[in-house]
């Protein structure tokens, strides 16, 4: 059967990565969480003072930003290096949350992970999850998924996930940082968050997530066979 590229876009903290990650894994696809890239950028231009409204530093600081997806077995899972330092923990925090949809809006940002993230797709057999796989990235992808889910339920899952890596967050904080990430990547000029006219929406508010993969798969292997 011929290798597919699927795209999963959606709102922030909708599932997107764990659903992606299942499917991959049960596809025996490559899987690439972009907005990782994004938050590794993010933490470049933290540490480096970089401000992503000067041209010049935003050019310099691209041209020095290695990021690279490195398997660990023990964790089984994809992590995030930035310039051959393991970040996978550092880009979660929620002080590049707060900063990752300004960088992500910088042009220069987006010409540039765009362009890495096509490479990686060259031989297809993909799954990424993100904000504009579907429209930007790979508008030609077989399969195109657009989640999306309460606020309320979103808010909470990321509230666990931030308690297991000791980060204990107010709702209310958590609430606002994504009302705040969903309105800049839905209004920013390049490359808005939004569902390519032919993506399936999948809302998981109250689905579980066998389900959720099982409604993923059903429709790539249809695709599969049709491509
Ligand atoms: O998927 P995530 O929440 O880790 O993504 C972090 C941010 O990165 C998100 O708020 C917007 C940005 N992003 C983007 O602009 N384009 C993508 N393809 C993926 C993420």
């Amino acid at each position: 059967m011929k290798k597919i590229i699927i795209a999963i876009d959606g709102y922030s903290a909708c599932g997107k990565s764990t659903t992606a990650k299942m499917v991959a894994s049960r596809l025996g696809y490559i899987y690439i969480d972009s907005g990782a890239m994004y938050r590794a950028v993010t933490l470049y231009f933290c540490d480096n003072h970089i401000s992503s409204t000067n041209p010049y530093q935003v050019s310099q600081a691209l041209a020095n930003i290695h990021i690279q997806f490195v398997h660990n077995p023990k964790t089984e899972k994809n992590e995030t290096y930035l310039n051959g330092l393991n970040v996978e923990e550092e880009i979660r925090k929620m002080y590049i949350s707060q900063k990752v949809s300004e960088v992500s809006a910088v042009p220069e940002v987006r010409k540039a992970m765009v362009y890495l993230q096509q490479q990686m797709g060259k031989k297809r057999g993909l799954v990424m999850d993100g904000r504009d796989i579907g429209t930007c990235v790979f508008p030609d992808a077989e399969l195109k998924i657009f989640m999306t889910a309460d606020i309320m339920v979103r808010a909470q899952r990321r509230q666990e996930e931030l308690l297991e890596k000791n980060e204990l967050v107010d709702i209310e904080e958590i609430i606002k940082n994504l009302q705040m990430r969903d309105h800049l990547d839905t209004t920013r000029k390049q490359n808005p968050l939004r569902m390519a006219d032919d993506a399936y929406l999948l809302d998981n508010t109250a689905i579980t997530i066998d389900e959720q993969i099982e409604f993923v798969i059903n429709l790539a292997n249809s695709r599969m066979i049709q491509s």
